[in-house]
């Protein structure tokens, strides 16, 4: 894809890799809107990067979703990108009755959120000459870390449902992508660290961005990175090793 002259809406744009993917768009040229819950972050971002277009918006909650969809339609016609990254990652021990409201909110957050999203913008999208939906999964889309189950399935459903998107809008000019990160250092999984400043650990951010925005540019439909590859390429053969007894 260009990776220039697009409008494009990153859900969950506040930290990690929706940030890190708004600035380096920005910097290649196209217009950045984007969204998530923290108020605060969304205006120190808008004073780091003016040019960025910021929005609010909790995509767990259905009625958000639609009027995000509305607005930016009415707003930013030009929009002819959804990039679906926002994310949540819980631990879940299933050998106990579990908390059904975590439950949801990573569905809904990792899953329902991105289908809802595509689905309201793809009729918008199918009308642009260039257009594209992003959606992010994650390596363990390919072989669940187990201690957080629910978070590998939602990723696992993403990339089964990511496919299927993109032999539905085959005839259209929206190119649909998946783009699978490794372990990237960003603020995911911070609720289950006791020392909130501890580092997630992984990939660099820096580095993670460079390799999927050459993905992106290469039009590299599914794009794994870095240690994904191999967790693409060997799937459940690696559970043993991912889930050591
Ligand atoms: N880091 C990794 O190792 C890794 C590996 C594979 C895949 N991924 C995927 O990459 C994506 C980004 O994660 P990250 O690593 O950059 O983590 P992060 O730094 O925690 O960022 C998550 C983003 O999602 C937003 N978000 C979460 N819940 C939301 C909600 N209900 N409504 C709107 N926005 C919401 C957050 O914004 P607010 O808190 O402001 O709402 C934040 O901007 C996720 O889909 C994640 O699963 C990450």
């Amino acid at each position: 894809m260009e990776l220039s002259g697009n409008t494009i809406l990153i859900t969950g744009g506040t930290s990690g890799i929706g940030l890190a993917f708004a600035v380096a768009f920005m910097k290649a040229g196209s217009t950045v809107i984007i969204c998530g819950r923290r108020e605060d972050r969304l205006e120190q971002i808008k004073r780091e990067y003016p040019s960025v277009v910021i929005r609010r918006c909790d995509v767990t909650d259905d009625r958000q979703r639609t009027e995000l969809a509305e607005w930016v339609v009415s707003a930013y016609p030009d929009m002819n990108i959804l990039m679906n990254n926002a994310g949540i990652q819980l631990p879940a021990d299933l050998t106990k009755p579990t908390d059904v409201g975590s439950l949801r909110e990573e569905v809904e957050t990792n899953f329902i959120a991105p289908v809802h999203l595509g689905s309201l913008l793809a009729p918008h999208l199918a009308t642009k000459e260039k257009a594209a939906i992003i959606n992010i999964t994650s390596g363990l889309a390919f072989v669940p870390l187990a201690f957080m189950p629910v978070y590998c399935a939602t990723k696992a459903a993403l990339h089964s449902l990511t496919l299927s998107l993109r032999y539905q809008m085959r005839h259209t000019n929206v190119k649909v992508f998946e783009v699978a990160p490794p372990s990237t250092d960003t603020e995911l999984g911070h609720q289950r660290r006791a020392d909130k400043t501890q580092s997630h650990g992984g990939m660099p951010l820096a580095d993670f961005i460079t390799e999927a925005m050459e993905a992106l540019r290469d039009d590299m439909l599914e794009a794994p990175i870095a240690q994904s590859k191999g967790l693409r390429a060997k799937g459940e053969q690696l559970f043993g090793m991912l889930n050591p007894e």
